[in-house]
């Protein structure tokens, strides 16, 4: 049985797998410029963040109707569940479907309703988390935000993604603050591929609760002591950090160092379909490349639940970490 912990920096659009991807498209009509699931899976060979997100927007237009969004998300969590994920927050990219003619409405309506059976069908509690395109304009954002308000019942929060360099946290200042008078919680992606003050600034100018990455926080001493003196969630990523050539390998994946300062660290899969695997995966890849102990995972288990956006149900929270606390190693 897996390690029991919480999910926090998952793109469900990152969870189509290269067979319902090829399923999707003979379904839609959708044309892919690949022959089939081996030759698609052979282009999975990324130089950087952008490299993939080419691949990744391309691939995802096979998504059209709410039945394609409730099917995709139905199959991450049972992926998720199977490795050991209790509760996830599941981002998802409005306008990278927006752009191309899927309603908003259709995107979260299937959504909603894999996530309305995931305790029943799954035994995994989850949320959503609507992200903005950053490389998109900042009106192109409040739009999106304007468009989600009567889906709000349905989402917890707001984050930030795609291309980072050049597109600095400032850039979406007014729609963090219009978010916030929302009442939704806030996360932004810094630090992957974006330089330390890109953290900074996710903290001062958007006020978010979690940093989704902060990989590079390693490079700024007293970015680090800030963030340690804040207890400040970090979602990291390992595997999607190899693949992404954040990092060369893993076995120099700052992940021990980020412990050992203090950091409240997670470990996530951020687009698991793309990168070599889920959550469990990530635990079990950084226990072996990096030697974790035991109770290094399980500090990691417990962040994740400490960090989820479980307010509402504390009651919830406190069994997950009971949960964490008596988990057996070796049983
Ligand atoms: N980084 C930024 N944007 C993204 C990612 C990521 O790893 N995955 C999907 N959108
Ligand atoms: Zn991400």
């Amino acid at each position: 049985m897996p390690l029991p912990k919480a999910e926090l920096h998952l793109h469900i659009e990152g969870t189509l797998e290269p067979e319902l991807a090829f399923e999707l498209a003979t379904r839609n009509g959708v044309e892919l410029p690949y022959a089939d699931t081996e030759e698609l899976r052979a282009a999975y060979r990324f130089s950087d963040l952008q490299s993939f997100l080419d691949l990744y927007y391309a691939l995802m237009t096979v998504l059209r109707t709410e039945d394609d969004f409730a099917e995709l998300t139905d199959a991450y969590l049972a992926r998720a569940a199977a490795q050991g994920v209790r509760h996830a927050e599941i981002f998802f990219d409005p306008q990278a479907h927006t752009s191309r003619g899927v309603e908003l409405d259709t995107v979260v309506a299937g959504l909603v309703r894999a996530l309305e059976r995931a305790e029943e069908r799954h035994g995994v509690s989850a949320q959503l988390i609507m992200c903005f395109l950053r490389d998109e304009s900042a009106e192109s954002a409040m739009a999106t935000l304007e468009a989600a308000k009567p889906h709000l019942a349905h989402i917890a929060g707001v984050g930030l993604d795609s291309a980072e360099v050049g597109h600095p946290p400032e850039k979406f200042r007014e729609v963090y603050e219009a978010a916030g008078r929302l009442g939704l919680r806030k996360v932004a992606h810094a630090g992957e591929e974006g330089p330390p003050e890109y953290i900074r600034s996710a903290l001062d100018v958007l006020g978010v609760e979690r940093i989704d990455h902060g990989l590079r926080a390693m490079e700024d001493p007293s970015l680090v002591a800030r963030l340690v003196r804040e207890r400040m969630p970090l979602t990291l990523c390992p595997l999607s950090n190899v693949r992404l050539r954040t990092i060369d390998v893993l076995k120099n994946h700052p992940l021990p160092r980020m412990l050992e300062a203090g950091l409240m660290a997670t470990v996530n899969s951020d687009d698991p379909a793309y990168f070599g695997g889920y959550a469990d995966d990530n635990f079990l890849a950084v226990r072996e490349a990096l030697g974790l102990e035991d109770e290094q995972l399980r500090l990691l288990a417990r962040n994740s639940f400490l960090a989820s956006f479980l307010e509402h149900d504390e009651e919830r929270r406190s069994r997950y970490l009971a949960e964490v606390d008596a988990y057996d190693f070796a049983g």
